[in-house]
């Protein structure tokens, strides 16, 4: 199974302005990079906090890459699950955009879990251990996983060495500030990465698509 962290990130390591919010770091090069790592994904995790900073998640509109999941019998969107801490999503917004996008949301949470998932969302996922969710997942047939940030869901997975592929989109801006793409806590384990793939995307934008060293 893999896990490939796909982030847009500043120059100097930002993933977000210094006043935090919904970050819009990448432009159209890297809008089409994100919706191949979507087509690529069976699941996609998120935070709560990317999603409470957006009120909704990323989907994957160009026909052509819809086309190919359907052709591997997947849904039109990878399933996606929201981490949290909290039983119910606490602070989500019914008006949000979210609901209404043509997601299959399951809810992850590491507190003892409710008697039935939280309204708008089709299950619910008892995050025990982040590779006890993996094994889990790998169970159910879904082995390739794609983490959407924020910041300290790419800290917890690194600490835990589960992260297999780095897909960074380097933006050209310098914005300064706290956010930086891991919490300064996080102590990744592993330090060392192979350079897989680099690719202009236009607009002064670079991919770079590293692997965990000792992965192959
Ligand atoms: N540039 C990019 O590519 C990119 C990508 C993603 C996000 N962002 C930006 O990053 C910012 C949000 O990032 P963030 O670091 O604040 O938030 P985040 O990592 O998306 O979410 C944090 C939330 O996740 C839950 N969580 C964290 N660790 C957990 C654990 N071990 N177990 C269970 N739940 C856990 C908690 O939710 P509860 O509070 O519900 O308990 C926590 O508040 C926004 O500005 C967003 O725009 C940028």
């Amino acid at each position: 199974m893999t896990l490939r962290l796909v982030l847009a990130v500043s120059l100097d390591g930002r993933l977000a302005p210094p006043a935090g919010g919904a970050a819009q770091l990448g432009g159209a090069g890297d809008r089409c990079v994100l919706e191949e790592a979507l087509a690529w994904a069976d699941v996609a995790v998120v935070g709560a906090g990317t999603v409470r900073a957006h009120g909704c998640s990323c989907l994957i509109h160009r026909p052509e890459l819809q086309q190919q999941r359907q052709s591997r019998g997947q849904s039109l969107q990878p399933p996606l699950l929201i981490a949290s801490r909290q039983a119910t999503p606490v602070g989500f917004d019914p008006a949000w955009r979210l609901w209404g996008q043509p997601l299959q949301l399951w809810w992850l949470s590491s507190a003892p879990l409710l008697a039935a998932p939280p309204a708008g969302f089709a299950r619910q996922l008892a995050l025990e251990s982040w590779q006890g969710l993996l094994a889990q997942l790998n169970a159910e047939g879904h082995q390739r996983v794609l983490l959407l940030g924020g910041a300290q869901l790419a800290g917890a997975l690194l600490q835990e060495d589960l992260v297999d592929e780095l897909q960074l989109t380097i933006c050209p801006l310098v914005l300064g500030g706290e956010h930086s793409w891991l919490p300064p806590s996080a102590q990744p384990q592993a330090d060392r990465w192979l350079l897989q793939e680099q690719r202009s995307l236009g607009d002064g934008e670079v991919l770079l698509r590293y692997q965990r060293k000792g992965n192959s």
